[in-house]
């Protein structure tokens, strides 16, 4: 298994949709163990493949908290089939350093999508679970939490980043 690099917005690549999986091989499922070993190490509660580089439609998630046992959850070529309710959620992403924003979400979410093994499943998500599915599937689609926040929040946020990418001065 490998890290990957993280991109970070701006990065032009995490504006590139995915293309679906033809055949979840082993070469998938390297990508898809380097990309849950990326996700752990940053750490994070979900990393699609758009996010290091890699356009194709594959994202992991796993929501359990520090100390519960981990529950990674592989979808490849996801498609959210219905979405339910709509409640706001506070949101980071691992290209957005150290942002959290409010972003207007489906409360709950049935997703099809084919596991690490290729095989068909379908599940039904709610709350951080089905954020973190709406989330990640955008990426597939080259959209960012960026695009979901008012005017003033993305100016924000721009702020912030670009800050951010400054070189230290040295003293
Ligand atoms: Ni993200």
């Amino acid at each position: 298994m490998a890290l990957l690099t993280i991109l970070t917005y701006p990065d032009p690549r995490l504006r590139e949709v995915g293309l679906p999986v033809a055949i979840v091989d082993n070469s998938i499922r390297s990508i898809v163990d380097d990309m849950a070993e990326t996700m752990y190490s940053a750490p994070g509660i979900g990393l699609a493949a758009t996010q290091v580089g890699i356009p194709l439609r594959i994202f992991v998630v796993d929501i359990a908290a520090e100390g519960e046992q981990s529950d990674l959850r592989v979808f490849i070529n996801p498609q959210i089939v219905e979405r339910r309710g709509k409640h706001m959620w506070r949101e980071g992403c691992l290209s957005f350093p150290d942002v959290a924003e409010e972003v207007k979400r489906a409360q709950s979410v049935r997703v099809k999508a084919l596991d690490r093994d290729g095989r068909a499943f379908e599940l039904d998500a709610q709350d951080l679970l089905a954020v973190a599915i709406q989330h990640e599937t955008d990426h597939l689609d080259g959209v960012l939490m960026i695009d979901q926040v008012s005017p003033f929040a993305r100016r924000r946020i721009g702020r912030k980043l670009a800050t951010r990418a400054r070189p230290a001065l040295s003293g």
